[in-house]
C-alpha cells in the first residue's frame, strides 16, 4: 500500500473499521457476534473497501464492562470461540489484504484475573502491589476524593478480607493496574509480544492515558475529581511507559503501530502522547467527535487538531462514532447530514477511524430499560449489525440487544441492492480515497468559502482534489473559476458530471480538477 515517491507506512494510508465482536456477526446462531462471524464477512469488508480491522476485546472476562474487565488476556472468551479461531480469523484477514489491529487493556484488569485474586488474598501476596492499595483514614475514611467513570461513585473499593481500598478508574470489578511495579510493565509487554507473535499488525491501547498515576495520589479540586477524564490525565511517568512500548514494538518487522485511546479533551494535550515520534504512533482525538455537525466548530476542531500535531510531524486520526457514544447519525439527527459527515471523515488529512454500521447510517438502538445491560449506559451504539432483511436479519438467535430502527432497510442485503444506499456512499468513497494519494497523504489547505461551507484542497505531488461539505440546510454557491468533475456526491447528485458552482442542502463533494490543478 506504499505510496509512490512516498514511505507513508501502512497506518497512515489505510482506512480503519472497528468491530465490536458481540454485535458485528453471529456464526454459531447463540445471539452474540462471534470470531468465526468476522472471519465470513471479511469479503464482504474488502468489497466496502477498508483496508484493516480493530477488534474490541474477545479475551476472557466475566463481561462486567463488556470485555474491557479482562481475566485472560492471552486467550478468548468461549462466547468468541477460541484461539484457533483467532488464527483463522488473521490468516483469512491477511490473505484478503486487509491489516488487523486488536485491542489491548493496560490500565486494569478484571477483578477476577489470577492476578488480582492473588493480590487481594493477603498483604503479604507476591502480586499485592500489581494493583493500587491504601489504607482507610484514621476516621475510616477514603484514601482521596477521586470518583470513577460511569456514576459518581468513589474510585476505590473496601477489600474486606485484605483490610485495604483498592483504585479502580472504572467499575469496582476493573482494578487499576500498578505501572509502578515493573513486574505488570513486564507482564503487560508481554502480552503485546503474545500478539505480536500470532501476527497481529497493532493495537488500539484502551485508556492508555491512564497507565500512569500521580504517586501521591493526592485529592483534587471537586469539579475535577473524576478519573477519566481529569485525574492523572497527562502524568509524565506516562511518556517514559510509552517510550518503552514503542520500543518494543519498533523491534518487530513489519511496521506494528499502536493508536491510543486518550479521553482528555484538549488536542494539545493528546497531541504529546506522540511523544518526538517515539511514543503513540497515533491517538484518538474526541474534541470533533463532540462537535456540533456546524461550520465554525469543525472548521475550529480541525484547525486546533492539526495546530497541536504538525509542530510535531504526527499524523492525526479522525472519528465521528465508536462503541462508547451515540453514533453520529443519531447525534446529528437526520441521514443527509451523517453523509456529508462521511464525506468530511474520509477527505481530511490523517487516518479514518470507522464504526461498523456507519456504512449503513444505523441509528442507535431504542433500548428498553428491561433489556438495559451497559453499566456505562452505552447500549443504543452497540445495538447487532443487521446482514439480512429477513426476521432474524441473519442472526441465528434473538441478539443480546435490540435491533436498531429500521433494521430490514438498513441491513446489509437492502443496501448493497441499491445503488444509492449509504453503503454504497461509504463504498464510493473509499474507492476514490484509495485511488487519490492527494486524499491518503496530501496536504491539506482550507480555502475560502461563503458561511456555512467548508472547504479545503488536497494536494500529492500533482494529484489534486478539492472537497465542499455544506453544513446547511439549503442551497449554498461556492463558484470556481477552473472546471471539475464531481467525483462523489454524499448524495449521488451530479456525479461524474461538470460540477456546477451549486452545492445543495447538507450536500458535500469531492471535486476532481478536469485540467492539472493550479497551486
Ligand atoms: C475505554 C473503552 C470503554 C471501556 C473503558 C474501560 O474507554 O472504550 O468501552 O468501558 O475504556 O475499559
Amino acid at each position: 500500500m506504499e505510496e509512490e515517491g512516498s514511505s507513508a507506512p501502512w497506518w497512515q494510508t489505510a482506512v480503519v473499521y472497528q468491530i465490536y465482536p458481540r454485535s458485528f456477526a453471529d456464526a454459531n446462531g447463540d445471539g452474540v457476534g462471534d470470531l468465526a462471524g468476522i472471519t465470513s464477512q471479511l469479503d464482504h469488508l474488502v468489497w466496502l473497501g477498508v483496508d484493516a480491522l480493530w477488534l474490541s476485546p474477545f479475551y476472557r472476562s466475566p463481561m462486567k464492562d463488556f470485555g474491557y474487565d479482562v481475566a485472560d488476556y492471552c486467550d478468548v472468551d468461549p462466547i468468541f470461540g477460541n484461539l484457533e479461531d483467532f488464527d483463522a480469523l488473521l490468516e483469512a484477514a491477511h490473505a484478503r489484504g486487509l491489516k488487523l489491529m486488536i485491542d489491548w487493556v493496560p490500565a486494569h484488569s478484571s477483578s477476577e484475573h489470577p492476578w488480582f485474586v492473588d493480590a487481594r488474598a493477603s498483604r503479604q501476596s507476591d502480586r499485592r502491589n500489581w494493583y493500587v492499595w491504601r489504607d482507610a483514614g484514621p476516621g475510616g475514611e477514603l484514601p482521596n476524593n477521586w470518583k470513577c467513570a460511569f456514576s459518581d461513585a468513589p474510585a476505590w473499593t473496601f477489600d474486606a478480607g485484605s483490610g485495604q481500598y483498592y483504585l479502580h478508574s472504572f467499575l469496582a470489578e476493573q482494578p487499576d493496574l500498578n505501572w509502578e511495579e515493573p513486574k505488570v510493565e513486564a507482564a503487560m509487554h508481554e502480552v503485546l509480544r503474545f500478539w505480536l507473535e500470532r501476527g497481529v499488525d497493532g493495537f488500539r491501547a484502551d485508556v492508555i492515558s491512564n497507565i500512569g498515576k500521580d504517586p501521591a495520589l493526592a485529592s483534587v479540586e471537586e469539579a475535577r475529581a473524576k478519573v477519566p477524564p481529569f485525574v492523572f490525565r497527562n502524568e509524565p511517568v506516562t511518556h517514559e511507559y510509552l517510550r518503552r512500548i514503542r520500543a518494543l514494538l519498533d523491534t518487530w518487522p513489519g511496521d506494528r503501530a499502536m493508536v491510543g485511546e486518550i479521553p482528555v479533551f484538549d488536542s494539545k494535550e493528546v497531541a504529546t502522547f506522540y511523544g518526538a515520534g517515539d511514543e503513540l504512533h497515533m491517538a484518538f482525538n474526541f474534541p470533533p467527535l463532540y462537535a456540533p455537525f456546524e461550520a465554525p466548530a469543525w472548521r475550529e476542531r480541525i484547525e486546533v487538531t492539526t495546530g497541536a500535531l504538525d509542530p510535531r510531524d504526527a499524523w492525526p486520526t479522525w472519528v465521528l462514532s465508536n462503541h462508547d457514544v451515540p453514533r453520529h447519525r443519531t447525534r446529528y439527527g437526520n441521514e443527509a447530514r451523517a453523509r456529508a459527515a462521511a464525506v468530511l471523515l474520509l477527505t481530511l488529512r490523517g487516518t479514518p477511524f470507522l464504526y461498523m454500521g456507519e456504512e449503513l447510517g444505523l441509528e442507535d438502538a431504542l433500548v428498553p430499560a428491561a433489556c438495559k445491560v451497559d453499566p456505562g449506559g452505552r447500549d443504543g451504539c452497540r445495538a447487532p449489525l443487521p446482514w439480512s432483511r429477513a426476521q432474524g436479519h441473519g442472526w441465528g438467535g434473538a441478539p443480546w440487544l435490540p435491533w436498531p430502527p429500521d433494521a430490514a432497510e438498513r441491513s446489509v442485503e437492502a443496501q448493497r441492492d441499491d445503488p444509492g444506499s449509504m453503503l454504497h456512499l461509504y463504498r464510493r468513497l473509499l474507492a476514490a480515497r484509495r485511488a487519490s494519494p492527494a486524499l491518503r497523504l496530501g496536504d491539506f489547505a482550507f480555502l475560502e468559502a461563503p458561511e456555512g461551507l467548508l472547504c479545503w484542497r488536497r494536494d500529492f505531488s500533482g494529484d489534486c482534489r478539492f472537497v465542499v461539505i455544506n453544513f446547511e440546510d439549503r442551497e449554498l454557491e461556492w463558484p470556481q473559476d477552473d472546471r471539475h468533475e464531481v467525483e462523489v456526491a454524499s448524495d449521488g447528485r451530479g456525479e461524474s458530471q461538470v460540477y456546477d458552482s451549486r452545492v445543495g442542502p447538507h450536500q458535500a463533494l469531492i471535486l476532481k480538477p478536469t485540467r492539472p490543478a493550479r497551486a
